[in-house]
């Protein structure tokens, strides 16, 4: 185990990809659970405020972190079980894998189960926060167990699927459990014999643009996904972004019956006691698509992504994003929520 050492004024520019440049008082990698639990005994540690940092995709810094930045470099991708009863397999990922690593793994591993999860940035333990999800899967389709530590007491808890709580973007971990446990490790159950769901979006349109018509493989739907997200979503090595701003709101059917008579083209998903409707529709239709100002604004090809063009201050886009809540409150009478972590 390396001896666990403290930085200090370190900045974060390089670790968000908003290229926000925020400085951390404190800042640490741990590689492993004993080497996290070494640092968490730290009094320079013990007695400040914690950030647990993957590939900060989902962070927006508004100002420098007074506190310890905690950045997880568990590293292992290994099949820990075949169970060929229910042709599956357990797959077990180090929380500091790169999600899209693991994706490209289980491919190279004949296993499917989350290639519709391709190229969705950040690291494995931060997946579970808030639920990963995209074209019609979601992180809690596959999930087994995860094991974390806990903050005040070091100790490793397994979690599993009913004790994660899961919802749309949501988890135990954003709600009464925020900023008590560590993620260190994610286990999957993934799939020797492909069920390929290519319903949701242009998928099937794309791949037949990619000459498929019959019977894609799990890497050709991964690869499908990639040229989708590719052509959608700003790339944060050239813009800076933390993918969608806010979540997609869920209405009532009566808010968007209403909603419907004054606005017909506003698309609707039916979910579980409601209507999802895109933010990004929303957004654009109270005039807010391609907004900027000085360094930082709204994508012009994406109304739900703000965006960074250089050297945009953290707090002059929460300010932004705040006055979108605001015009869509009183345009559509529809509260946004944000799905970036705002720090
Ligand atoms: P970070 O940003 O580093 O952290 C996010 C939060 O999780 C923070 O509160 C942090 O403290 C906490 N955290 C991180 N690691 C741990 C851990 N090990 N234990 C406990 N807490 C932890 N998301 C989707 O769901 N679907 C998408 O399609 C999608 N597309 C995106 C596209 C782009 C271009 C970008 C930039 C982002 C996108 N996102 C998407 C959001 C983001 O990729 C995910 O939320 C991702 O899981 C964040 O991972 P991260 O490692 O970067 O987390
Ligand atoms: N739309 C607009 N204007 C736009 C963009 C989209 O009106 O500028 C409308 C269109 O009607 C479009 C609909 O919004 O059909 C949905 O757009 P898109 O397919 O791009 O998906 P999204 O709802 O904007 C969600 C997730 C993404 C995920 C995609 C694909 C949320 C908050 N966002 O975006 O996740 O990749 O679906 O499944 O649920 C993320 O969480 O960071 C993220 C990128």
């Amino acid at each position: 185990m390396r001896t666990p050492t403290l930085e200090t004024n370190v900045s974060l520019r390089s670790y968000n990809t908003f290229g926000i440049d925020a400085h951390a008082r404190l800042f640490a990698r741990f590689a492993s659970a004993e080497e996290l639990r070494a640092l968490l005994q730290l009094p320079d540690v013990q007695q400040a405020e914690k950030l647990i940092l993957g590939g900060g995709s989902n962070l927006l810094f508004t100002k420098d972190f007074e506190g310890v930045v905690l950045k997880n470099e568990i590293r292992g991708l290994e099949i820990t079980e075949e169970d060929t009863a229910s042709g599956t397999a357990l797959v077990r990922a180090g929380a500091g894998e790169s999600w899209h690593g693991l994706v490209q793994f289980a491919l190279d591993q004949d296993l499917s189960g989350i290639e519709n999860l391709s190229l969705i940035p950040g690291t494995v333990g931060a997946a579970p926060l808030q639920n990963i999800g995209a074209y019609g899967a979601e992180l809690q389709d596959t999930f087994e167990y995860l094991e974390a530590m806990e903050i005040s007491t070091g100790a490793v808890r397994t979690f599993d699927r009913a004790a994660c709580g899961f919802g749309y973007r949501e988890s135990v971990f954003k709600g009464p459990l925020k900023n008590q446990f560590i993620v260190t490790s994610v286990v999957f159950r993934l799939l020797r014999e492909a069920r390929l769901n290519v319903s949701y979006g242009a998928i099937a349109t794309t791949l037949q643009d990619m000459g498929i018509d019959t019977d894609p493989t799990p890497r050709q739907v991964s690869e499908a996904i990639i040229s989708i997200r590719r052509s959608k979503l700003p790339d944060p090595a050239e813009i800076g972004n933390a993918g969608s701003f806010f979540k997609n709101p869920e209405l009532s059917q009566h808010k968007y019956d209403e909603l419907k008579v004054a606005y017909p083209d506003l698309p609707g998903y039916p979910v579980p006691g409601g209507v999802k409707v895109p933010a990004a529709w929303l957004i654009e239709h109270s005039g807010w698509k391609g907004h900027r100002r000085g360094d930082y604004g709204v994508h012009d090809r994406q109304a739900l992504v703000l965006v960074n063009h250089g050297a945009a201050r953290g707090a002059d886009i929460q300010a932004l994003a705040y006055e979108i809540i605001a015009s869509v409150r009183a345009k559509f009478g529809v509260e946004l929520h944000p799905e970036v972590n705002i720090m």
